[in-house]
């Protein structure tokens, strides 16, 4: 199959949405891009579409899908029952980032769900992926756009290094902004149960509800399927960074092993002369540590680093997202 790149930057919107619609309402995969990760789509109500997600990514049939609407307009063709707690933070959070658990309608074919009786819905707020959905007229079943087992795709180099050939259509939107995955929510009567951390933060719900607000544990499996999922591991050997550690004694010691190493640095690092570093921006706020971790972890890969080292923070706002993914990336 040969894949067509269509450059966000270099075409209008219209182009964009029709391209992505018309195929889309095919049955074929798009990749296009949303303000956390790019998502790989398909017709959501096409279980023949959703089946060809998880052949192309590689994916468990079990692990389910989010489904991804325009508008909350929308939420009763994919919802069976949406609670007020559910429409108040919707009303705060929606488009954006925040993905909620809720009933699944029974249009939403059971393969998208994998088996389960709920549903996995999220507007986002890049207002092309919201252009391509209307277009579609439909909602859009989409996974971040990664081969099972590697960092979400958040630049066109690491969408054409796992999909080039596989689907028809890549919409190039640039670097994603966010960078890592939404929150997943469960909301019930008395809690809001947090499945996935990400840029909604625990506090940032908090300020929006009178119910308790809580990380998943290990107990609440099965309902935090894509915990229990092998995540991504780079090849490199990845060493945390925590605070006060010597990062050049560190540096000096792996290279007298013989071994390559690369360091993600912050704009107020001191300068590490002959090492390869790759930018994190500022240590005042760590949005673009998160919105480039996925793509320095996989150009580490590509250059054959053995080792790479990257900074511990504070597991506060998107701290504690980023976290998630650095000792999962670390786990594997
Ligand atoms: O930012 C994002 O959420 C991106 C963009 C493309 O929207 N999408 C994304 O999708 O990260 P994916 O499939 O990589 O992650 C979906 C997560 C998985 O951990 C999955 O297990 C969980 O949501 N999930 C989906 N449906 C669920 C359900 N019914 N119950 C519990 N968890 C569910
Ligand atoms: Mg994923």
């Amino acid at each position: 199959m040969n894949t067509r790149v269509l450059h966000y930057a270099e075409t209008t919107e219209q182009e964009v949405a029709h391209a992505a619609a018309s195929l889309l309402s095919q049955g074929a995969l798009v990749i296009f891009p949303t303000e956390t990760v790019y998502g790989i789509g398909a017709d959501a109500k096409n279980p023949e579409a959703i089946k060809k997600i998880y052949e192309v990514k590689g994916r468990p049939n079990d692990n389910p899908l989010i489904i991804h609407i325009a508008d909350a307009s929308l939420l009763a063709e994919v919802a069976s029952e949406v609670s007020e707690e559910v429409k108040k933070l919707m009303q705060v959070f929606s488009p954006g980032p925040l993905t909620f658990i809720l009933p699944r309608h029974p249009s939403i074919p059971l393969e998208a769900t994998g088996g389960r009786d709920t549903v996995a819905v999220r507007i986002p707020a890049h207002p092309l992926a919201r252009r391509i959905i209307e277009e579609a007229q439909t909602p859009i079943a989409a996974p971040s756009a990664n081969r099972s087992g590697r960092p979400s795709g958040t630049d066109i180099t690491s969408l054409l290094e796992d999909f080039d050939g596989k689907v028809p259509l890549i919409i190039d939107g640039g670097p994603s902004s966010t960078g890592i995955e939404s929150t997943v929510i469960r909301v019930t009567t008395d809690e809001i149960v947090i499945l996935r951390p990400g840029a909604i933060s625990l506090e940032m719900l908090k300020a929006h509800t009178t119910l308790t607000v809580r990380y998943a544990i290990e107990n609440d499996s099965p309902d935090a399927p894509g915990m229990q999922y092998r995540h991504y591991a780079p090849k490199a050997q990845m060493h945390i960074l925590e605070d006060g550690e010597q990062l050049s004694s560190l540096v000096a010691t792996i290279k007298e092993e013989g071994k390559s190493v690369a360091v993600l640095v912050f704009d107020e690092d001191t300068p590490l002369p002959g090492v390869r570093t790759f930018s994190i921006g500022s240590k005042q706020a760590h949005e673009t540590y998160a919105a480039r971790l996925y793509a320095h972890l996989r150009a580490a890969d590509r250059e054959g680093v053995d080792v790479i080292m990257v900074p511990a923070v504070s597991e506060e706002g998107i701290g504690k997202a980023l976290m998630d993914r650095i000792y999962k990336a670390v786990k594997g």
